[in-house]
């Protein structure tokens, strides 16, 4: 990848993954990103427990009607815990956190996508359950991550939603 442009064209949410286990020391690049995210007042209120066991995998798969299946294929998870406590921002903090994953994700050439938990459904209660995740922590989401299955076409510059930029006013 050669610039940050490219990187943003290019990073699609993958859902489809092969079978092959992602090494230890890219995820540790994932984990990393995660930690240089910026939150406000620098109050790092998130957490992040990471899932590779395949058991536990399938059975996040469906703690959503939609949108959650791609777990079943996923080599790994990153569940991000977020302490609403420290800060009213914690929704933000918590999802730069998790963007910064699927970048890194995405420059590592693995497939990403974001799997919503917080306010859906049951999923909550099931991920805390299975993971001894504390009541006073809210659990926002969950990054699955695999080699890639799919190819997604990368953004196309020429079609962006150009008209919800404003310049001076609205
Ligand atoms: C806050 C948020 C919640 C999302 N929740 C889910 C989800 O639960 N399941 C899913 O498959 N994709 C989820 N996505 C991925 C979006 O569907 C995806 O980013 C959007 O369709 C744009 O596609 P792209 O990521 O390929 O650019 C979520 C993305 C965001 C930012």
């Amino acid at each position: 990848m050669n610039s940050f442009n490219e990187l943003l064209q290019n990073r699609r949410s993958v859902r489809q993954y092969t079978e092959q286990k992602i090494e230890r020391e890219k995820l540790d690049l994932i984990l990393q990103a995660a930690l240089m995210s910026p939150s406000s007042k620098r109050c790092n209120p998130w957490q992040f427990v990471v899932v590779d066991d395949h058991e536990v995998l399938s059975k996040f798969a469906s703690c959503r009607t939609y949108g959650s299946k791609m777990l079943e294929q996923a080599s790994a998870a990153v569940v991000v815990v977020v302490d609403a406590s420290l800060t009213d921002t914690w929704q933000c903090d918590g999802a730069i956190a998790a963007h910064n994953m699927l970048l890194a994700a995405a420059d590592l050439g693995l497939g990403a996508c974001w799997v919503q938990v917080y306010n859906r459904e049951g999923a909550e209660q099931m991920i805390r359950q299975e993971l001894d995740i504390p009541e006073s922590l809210n659990i926002l989401c969950m990054i699955s991550l695999g080699y890639k299955n799919e190819e997604r076409k990368p953004y196309d510059l020429q079609k962006l939603q150009y008209d919800k930029i404003h310049y001076e006013r609205y």
